[in-house]
């Protein structure tokens, strides 16, 4: 740096962390038949029908939008990371779905039309410490969908998190070509800022190791649906898992639905 250049400050994580190491764990190595479960749940609690339009806002490899046009859908999905977009659009293209996918940042991107549903899948959203700049993202979700329309968001369920609290979590993930690959994730809370921290460290069989930081901000259940509401949405409900029981403390997830007016 020469003297007097401003000094270039590090990009987001989310720049980094969603890679191709990342895809094959944790995007790529769901059984079918947990994927077709959750996308079933969203076509029931979103009240799909075939022939209408689904927005997927962070929609990564379109784990879940193939799936959802598998069952009729025009799906429309929106991701950052260039190589997830070309992955999707290619598995699209050889199941002969009806996708569309966009290669953007969806703090700013809304669909062109507006879609009768929304998703975020997965812990999509909540990146940053700062409420404002989070919110945009659902701003860019209730811009794209009609009015009346319904948007689902899947999150960590924080009050679980905390009474199960474990520093640290080993994972050896087995078969899709993971065989022999340790991942461990050492997650510490901040309080005062109310973000988890995680880094989380791939360590390959043959030695190679990856080192990737993760932040995600605690968001209580009744704070994502105060953030839905100030985004313009209403009738926020919870549900816990993807089998659609109630949500409660012990709850897998933390699963909201919010409606459009
Ligand atoms: C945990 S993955 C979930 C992907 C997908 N929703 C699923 O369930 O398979 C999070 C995704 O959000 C994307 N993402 C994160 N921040 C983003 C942003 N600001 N704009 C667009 N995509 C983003 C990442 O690239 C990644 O694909």
């Amino acid at each position: 740096m020469q003297s007097g250049d401003a000094p270039r400050s590090a990009p987001p994580w989310w720049h980094e962390f969603f890679d191709d190491d990342y895809a094959a764990f944790g995007l790529a190595n769901d059984s079918p038949e947990l994927v077709e479960r959750i996308a079933d749940f969203i076509v029931k609690a979103l009240a799909l029908s075939p022939g209408q339009t689904v927005f997927d806002q962070c929609c990564g490899i379109g784990r879940l939008s193939l799936p959802l046009a598998a069952r009729g859908m025009h799906v429309l999905g929106v991701d950052r990371a260039l190589s997830y977009i070309h992955r999707a659009r290619n598995r699209a293209a050889q199941a002969n779905l009806q996708c569309e996918f966009h290669v953007a940042d969806a703090f700013e991107f809304s669909a062109p039309q507006p879609c009768d549903a929304a998703i975020n899948w997965f812990t999509s959203f909540g990146y940053t410490p700062d409420d404002d700049r989070n919110i945009q993202m659902l701003h860019r979700a209730v811009e794209s969908i009609k009015p009346g329309g319904r948007f689902i968001i899947d999150y960590l369920n924080i009050p679980r998190l905390m009474a199960d609290f474990r520093p640290s979590i080993i994972n050896r993930p087995t078969g899709n070509g993971l065989d022999g690959l340790i991942v461990l994730n050492e997650q510490k809370a901040d309080y005062k800022t109310g973000m988890m921290h995680s880094e989380w460290t791939f360590l390959y069989p043959d030695g190679r190791r990856i080192v990737r930081q993760v932040a995600t901000r605690m968001y209580m259940p009744h704070e994502l649906g105060r953030l839905l509401e100030t985004a313009g949405f209403v009738d926020i409900q919870l549900f816990g898992s993807t089998d659609g029981e109630p949500f409660d403390r012990t709850s897998r997830r933390c699963i909201t639905m919010a409606r459009k007016p």
